[in-house]
């Protein structure tokens, strides 16, 4: 399939792998671009510009394949080096990075004199354009569904996404509750380039993450996430846990004097203890609405291929059947 995201990347399969904390690492990016979608490191997970460097060798000995490097502007009162990150990524030689968060529009210069594509991933259509505006390549559109942070708008993504397409210019991702060949084929058709997925390869062979991690998103189900940090206008979209419900209780005490100290506990140092300890109840992790779609734990490969197989059955069958007057009796069922 080629589309404007294949064609932008030099990919072969209009999927991308959004950044994600603890879980971006060089095993899964690798998996991902090998796969022939678009995988991505997660820069900040590297706690230093000198071991992003270092995780990006690693990539780059586990794929000859295009990949990239997620960075996430926070906002934050000691702010990570980003010109250093920036520096490791253009000397690793990687040419495309997923931009998240905060506007990336003051590392722009910095980061298209080093010839680098630049994805955007963003929540509305006035963030779509002012990304356009200061010279994205493209933009990922995330939807309220989607697993991290959705932004404060609520707006979900078969009105986000349409709404995209009728303003931009430039090609777009949709992101947020993608899953399997439905979403993709949704998405095309709602005007997107391809999808970015999160939560969905987290639960994969590859993901370099704890078992109870991906025991709990095939057991969890689509009523199992929880929005947090609300009244911080910073609201994450979690999956449900002990620690997450402690959280949900202070921020109901406190109402709207909640600072982010009251719930230090459960937010901060948690990605470590779920990702790679397995703790399940350590508090806020990101996870999409998604997960009510994941039931099994296949191989990267597997799910890309599944997805790209399926995608062109429901096209060529389903879709133009309906064309053709073939009434199609059963709804499109997942294989998995
Ligand atoms: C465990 C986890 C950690 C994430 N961490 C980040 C991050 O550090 N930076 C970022 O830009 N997005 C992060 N995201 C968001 C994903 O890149 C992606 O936009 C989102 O998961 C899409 O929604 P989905 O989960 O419904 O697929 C994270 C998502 C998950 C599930």
């Amino acid at each position: 399939m080629k589309t404007a995201i294949t064609e932008l990347f030099g990919i072969q399969h209009p999927i991308i792998q959004g950044g994600m904390h603890y879980v971006g690492f060089a095993e899964l990016a690798a998996a991902v671009s090998n796969a022939g979608g678009l995988g991505l490191i997660t820069g900040l997970t590297q706690k230093t510009p000198e071991l992003l460097a270092k995780e990006i060798a690693r990539c780059r000995d586990m794929t000859d394949k295009p990949f990239g490097v997620n960075l996430t502007f926070l906002p934050s009162f000691t702010a990570p080096p980003y010109p250093e990150y920036i520096a490791a990524i253009r000397e690793g030689g990687v040419r495309i990075v997923e931009t998240a968060g905060r506007s990336p529009e003051q590392y722009m210069p910095a980061l298209k004199a080093a010839g680098i594509k630049v994805i955007h991933k963003c929540t509305s259509v006035r963030h779509s354009l002012k990304a356009e505006k200061i010279g994205c390549d493209a933009v990922s559109v995330d939807g309220f569904e989607c697993g991290g942070h959705p932004g404060e708008d609520d707006i979900p993504n078969m009105i986000l996404l349409p709404r995209a397409a009728d303003e931009l210019n430039i090609p777009f991702v949709a992101s947020g509750g993608m899953a399997d060949a439905r979403s993709l084929v949704a998405s095309l058709a709602m005007g997107a380039a391809g999808m970015n997925m999160g939560t969905r390869f987290v639960a994969t062979k590859e993901a370099p993450v704890h078992d109870n991690v991906k025991r709990a998103l095939v057991e969890a189900t689509e009523l199992d996430t929880r929005l947090v940090m609300r009244t911080l206008r910073n609201t994450e979209r979690v999956l449900k846990n002990k620690g997450v419900d402690q959280l949900l209780e202070i921020e109901r005490e406190k109402g709207a004097s909640l600072k982010i100290q009251d719930i230090h506990e459960q937010v901060a140092g948690v990605y470590p203890k779920v990702m790679i300890d397995g703790e399940m109840d350590a508090g806020a992790w990101s996870c999409g609405m998604v997960v009510g779609l994941i039931n099994d734990i296949p191989t990267v490969k597997e799910l890309v291929d599944r997805i790209m197989t399926e995608a062109e059955q429901i096209i060529r069958q389903r879709l133009t059947g309906f064309l053709d007057g073939v009434v199609a009796k059963a709804p499109a069922r997942a294989v998995a």
